[in-house]
């Protein structure tokens, strides 16, 4: 699993330069504001005395503002310093929320509780390679009745950068910085796999998920990519000879039985 030590180091490396940044804006977390835009705030609803399982968490920004809204919340990432960042921000004691450092995957099988909730949001996809396997993880994760949530930037977009839309067995591997304003000086290697919204799709339904919607949006709240422009009111948008790219994609889905 030489690919899982790769992207470790990298998002161990990107963790340290996004802690500081103007991107992240820890202090206005600490200071109450919550890190969720109104996509996932308005598809998620209330959370409050739910379990939810945050696949990918990062350092925990956005679990804790689950866990602020009433959740008692699971973060789950590869990175261990983003994981001691999540344990070091938890520092409320009203709130429930808790930090495994884990592949997806190893958590996958080793796991055995159940929650009403599974979240992951905001480019988490294209760092697994293997979404049959990512959405076994999830079915085996809900209780019966409960919901899958996703929020993750549109694989249309990644076509347009030059990446493939369609899934290939070989990823892409590339010397990267970050996605932060405050990213200069690091680089480091990264391997991404292409996952077309098809291939997310039938992997949720071959896991026996129940598709309840599917969305797309033009506009995206995070300015991370080349060519961005900012519309009032809206967020950032991408034009493509003077129509809109769709930058984000939502899904929500159930387990019936
Ligand atoms: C772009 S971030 C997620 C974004 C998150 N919504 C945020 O900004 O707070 C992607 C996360 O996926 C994690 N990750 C990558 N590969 C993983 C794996 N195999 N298992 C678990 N987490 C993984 C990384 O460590 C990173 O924290």
């Amino acid at each position: 699993m030489e690919y899982l030590n790769i992207n470790k180091d990298a998002w161990d490396k990107r963790t340290k330069v996004h802690i500081d940044s103007k991107f992240y804006n820890v202090e206005a977390f600490k200071d109450g504001k919550s890190s969720l835009n109104h996509i996932e705030l308005e598809q998620v609803g209330n959370v409050q005395g739910k379990s939810m399982l945050h696949l990918q968490c990062h350092f925990g920004q956005d679990s804790l503002s689950w866990a602020r809204q009433g959740a008692t919340v699971t973060g789950v990432d590869l990175s261990t310093e983003a994981i001691a960042q999540a344990n070091l921000l938890n520092s409320d004691p009203e709130l429930n929320a808790s930090f495994i450092a884990k592949d997806i995957y190893q958590f996958g099988d080793e796991n055995t509780e159940l929650f009403d909730i599974v979240f992951t949001s905001y480019g988490v996809l294209c760092w697994l390679p293997n979404l049959n396997l990512w959405a076994k993880t999830i079915a085996n994760s809900l209780k019966v009745g409960g919901e899958f949530h996703l929020v993750e930037f549109h694989t249309f977009n990644d076509l347009l950068c030059g990446y493939s839309y369609f899934p290939r067995s070989e990823p892409d591997i590339e010397e990267e910085g970050t996605y932060t304003e405050n990213c200069d000086g690091i680089k480091s290697k990264m391997l991404t796999w292409a996952h077309s919204l098809s291939e997310v799709v039938n992997a949720l339904i071959v896991a026996g998920l129940s598709i309840e919607h599917l969305k797309e949006y033009p506009y995206s709240p995070y300015n991370c990519f080349e060519g961005l422009e900012y519309v009032e009111g809206k967020g950032y948008q991408m034009l493509h000879k003077g129509q809109q790219v769709p930058l984000l994609y939502s899904i929500k889905a159930r387990k019936n039985s």
